[in-house]
């Protein structure tokens, strides 16, 4: 072990830009799925503006919650443990830099264009061309940055967390580019270079393959290094680990078809689709029970630590989003629960309970060494705002559950004559005391995370970032 210190300090500074923001944007882009939930209750709220309607906010509520607030926690927690794990900085203070601000230019750029109704029309992947450009640059940057750290390693292995955040770098680099092939003609309008069926098929491709590496991976990539952090034991399993991480990615990829059942896809497509689907259950829930296990000998600090409930529930909504997606996946059930408010609450069964839970988790965990605290500034408050997410989660999938079965039965529902027995309006109106139940459980949720800002500013004020940066620096020299 060296003596000397080292000239080189973990870069924080970039982690704590990231971890900022991705509380801001959390407010923001849940502040407006709390919006867009209230205009399905009271239309009125849609304003009679263009701008304002709920066909322009609610992509904007997919791009701030998934990209701004999903992305920025997952820059922010690779950046963390990509140095701590190879025990080295960054490889480029500038490029760091660059990827944060180019990505809140991406970011910014989506807040202008979406409202004002420039899209692609793809899902999630709306953005026209020239902020599609840049958010390809600014992908590219970061897989430098993170791979180029893991070459300059101090360590001899490659933790697993970081084989889990670099497949995700790399999928969705390929996805975006693949996926965004198209032919401007003018500034803000362009053409998918593919058509028909195909456009779908790749389409689609890209949107689960955005669940399964965007959502999934790069946030498993997060379970692997905070949640044995938390609970202060080795991960359960590092054999399954890597069976978890091998199986995950060669399955996902294959799923994507499950979302266009009963197209014009061909149905040998359709049904590979759903076969993926099934034997996806096998990896996700390795991996969840994985991260599970890892608390054995430690349940009984779920009493006192909220952050470590954060990340404990969140595996569990994880699993059960995981178990759901497969049934889902089978077409005869897909058949009552496609177009319905099923898969809406299917989404937020994921993206609430594990995406959004799991980021505050480690958020929760790690803004305190960045801003060389002990800890946050009121457990109290975590445990508040555990409460409300929890709460919130569980009434905005309940009722979109019930919602769901509710309109694909009435839909489908036949007289004698071979009529429809309701109309569309009858099971909008059947629909309505769920949408009142999602808005108040969005609220729950959205609250809490007012909580949390309150706590981070405080924490912040508190902070001494030279000691955070004195600690980092102790931690490398530690290595050698
Ligand atoms: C084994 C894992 C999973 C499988 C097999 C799966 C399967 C499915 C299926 C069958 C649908 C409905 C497609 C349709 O009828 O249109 C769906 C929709 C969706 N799932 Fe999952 N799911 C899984 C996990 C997750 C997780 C963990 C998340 C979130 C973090 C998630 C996010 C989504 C999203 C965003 C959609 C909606 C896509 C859209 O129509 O816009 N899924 N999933
Ligand atoms: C306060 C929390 C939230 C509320 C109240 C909320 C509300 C909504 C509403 C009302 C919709 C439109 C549903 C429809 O078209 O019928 C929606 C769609 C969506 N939201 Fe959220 N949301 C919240 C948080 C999140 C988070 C944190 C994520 C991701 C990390 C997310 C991802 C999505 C996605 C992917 C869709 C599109 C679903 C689909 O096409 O099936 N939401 N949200």
């Amino acid at each position: 072990m060296s003596t000397a210190i080292s000239p080189t300090a973990y870069n924080y500074k970039v982690v704590r830009q990231f971890a900022i923001m991705t509380v801001v944007w959390g407010i923001l882009g849940m502040g407006l799925g709390v919006f867009i939930a209230s205009q399905l209750v009271w239309p009125q709220l849609n304003l009679d503006l263009p701008w304002t309607s709920f066909g322009r906010l609610r992509p904007l509520h997919t791009n701030l919650v998934i990209f701004a607030f999903g992305g920025c926690a997952l820059f922010a927690t690779s950046y963390y443990v990509v140095q701590r794990t190879c025990q080295t900085r960054l490889i480029s203070d500038s490029l760091a830099a660059f990827t944060f601000w180019g990505w809140q230019a991406v970011i910014v750029g989506a807040l202008i264009t979406l409202p004002l109704g420039y899209t692609t029309t793809k899902e999630y992947a709306e953005l026209e061309w020239p902020i599609a450009v840049l958010l390809a640059i600014v992908w590219v940057t970061y897989g430098v940055v993170f791979f180029g750290t893991i070459v300059k390693r101090k360590t001899k292995h490659i933790y697993v967390g970081n084989w889990f955040y670099g497949a995700f770098i790399v999928v969705t680099a390929m996805l975006h580019i693949v996926n965004h092939a198209s032919l401007p003609v003018s500034l803000f309008k362009s053409y998918s270079a593919y058509s028909g069926a195909t456009d779908a098929m790749i389409q689609w491709w890209y949107g689960h393959n955005a669940v399964g590496f965007f959502l999934t991976t790069g946030f498993l990539g997060m379970m692997y290094y905070f949640v044995p952090k938390q609970a202060e034991r080795p991960i359960y399993s590092y054999r399954l680990s890597i069976v978890h991480f091998w199986a995950l990615i060669t399955l996902y990829i294959w799923a994507g078809p499950h979302h266009l059942h009963y197209t014009a896809l061909p149905d040998w497509a359709q049904s590979l689709g759903m076969a993926m689907s099934i034997i996806l259950l096998a990896p996700s829930w390795g991996g969840m029970i994985n991260g599970m296990m890892t608390l054995s000998g430690a349940w009984h600090k779920l009493r006192t630590d909220p952050i470590l409930r954060f990340l404990v529930v969140s595996l569990a909504f994880y699993g059960m989003s995981t178990f759901e997606g497969p049934m889902m996946a089978i077409k005869t059930v897909n058949s009552l629960s496609h177009y319905t408010d099923w898969t809406v609450g299917h989404v937020h069964a994921g993206a609430l309970g594990w995406v959004a839970m799991i980021s505050i988790g480690a958020l929760y965990h790690m803004i305190p060494k960045v801003y060389g605290r002990e800890q946050m500034h009121s457990t109290g408050l975590i445990n508040a705002h555990f409460w409300l997410a929890t709460i919130g989660t569980v009434l905005y999938i309940s009722s979109m559950w019930v919602n769901g079965i509710t309109q694909g039965l009435m839909w489908r529902a036949i007289n004698d004559d071979g009529t429809l027995t309701y109309s569309f309006v009858e099971a909008l109106q059947a629909s309505h005391p769920g949408f009142i139940v999602r808005a108040l459980g969005g609220a729950f949720f959205a609250s809490g995370m007012l909580l949390m800002a309150y706590n981070v500013l405080r924490t912040v004020r508190a902070s001494k970032p030279a000691e955070a940066e004195a600690a980092a620096q102790i931690a490398v020299v530690g290595a050698h």
